[in-house]
């Protein structure tokens, strides 16, 4: 099996910076060591040359922070992924804010007919320039990728839209803003909050997102923010939230996926080194890469 791995050094679809450096962390953290034990052929195609804003241009426009750029950033990671994917390879995508999934879908959900996504993350990240809070495009893109959202990013890569409401499963989920709410009422989507995670347990949670997926999609990506995880072990995150799901969940969550086989893309995205301790949280998202590619003790 052949792994593509590449790095988006995005920081624009948010206000802190230092998330842009969360490819570099992620690779100092031994991403490539650590896979290439598991026999997989690990191809590392390097960063996405992301633009940077013209400071003399405002930088917000119709409550979007750095559209253009965000938009152009995404193009060009779209682009490359279509290459990874049509080449047969697995893409392994390195954030990078949240604003990178909508590239990444773009480029993996035209070879699909119904590809169904894990959103694993405290947030729902389901706004729009009407509901966002924050003018943040980190928080948008599933939204964007259902086709909600400006002309702009919903059209990123020549078409729309990248998936179906039925086809997603959200993991996590303790800090959605009023309009995301009326949005999955509204549009039927699965969510899993932390009510229950902890009511559950995370086997029963993944068992019934795995059963949801398989006969409906022909191909899942999986979208993890560390923020998903609780902020005591993954510290390094712009948008922290409190009671989140552990490392052990993660990681038992991790191997359940390998062991469906249904996972076909993956990216780890908001590791900020820069508010980190130690570059726990990339060395955590290693980890977590590492069970989901099959690293498991007999
Ligand atoms: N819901 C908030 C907003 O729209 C936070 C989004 C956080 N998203 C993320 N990918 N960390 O601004
Ligand atoms: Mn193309
Ligand atoms: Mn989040
Ligand atoms: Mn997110």
């Amino acid at each position: 099996k052949k792994i593509s791995i590449l790095g988006v050094p995005m920081d624009l679809g948010q206000n802190r910076r230092g998330v842009d450096m969360g490819p570099s962390a992620i690779r100092y953290a031994g991403v490539i060591e650590r896979l290439e034990k598991l026999k997989l052929d690990i191809d590392d195609l390097g960063d996405v040359a992301i633009p940077r804003p013209n400071r003399k241009e405002p930088q917000m426009q119709d409550n979007l922070r750095n559209l253009k750029e965000v938009a152009e950033g995404n193009e060009l990671l779209a682009e490359k992924v279509d290459q990874i994917v049509s080449e047969g390879s697995f893409p392994l995508i390195l954030g990078g804010d949240h604003s990178i999934a909508m590239g990444t879908l773009a480029g993996v959900s035209k070879h699909y007919e119904n590809l169904g996504v894990i959103w694993y993350d405290a947030h729902g990240d389901l706004n729009s320039s009407e509901t966002s809070p924050s003018g943040n495009i980190h928080g948008m893109p599933l939204a964007v990728s259902l086709g909600i959202g400006h002309e702009r990013l919903v059209n990123i890569h020549g078409y729309q839209p990248k998936l179906k409401p039925e086809n997603i499963v959200i993991v996590g989920a303790r800090s959605l803003d009023e309009g995301e709410r009326e949005l999955i009422k509204e549009r039927g989507i699965k969510v899993f909050t932390m009510h229950e995670v902890d009511r559950m347990g995370m086997t029963q949670v993944m068992k019934e997102t795995v059963d949801y997926l398989r006969d409906r999609t022909d191909g899942v990506h999986l979208s993890l923010d560390l923020d998903g995880l609780d902020p005591s072990d993954a510290p390094g995150v712009g948008t922290p939230v409190m009671g989140g799901m552990s490392y052990r969940e993660s990681h038992l969550a991790m191997e359940m996926l390998q062991e469906s086989g249904m996972i076909t893309s993956a990216e780890f995205v908001e590791v900020n080194p820069i508010l980190d301790e130690k570059n726990k949280t990339a060395d955590t998202a290693v980890g977590l890469m590492g069970s989901l590619l099959g690293e498991k003790l007999k």
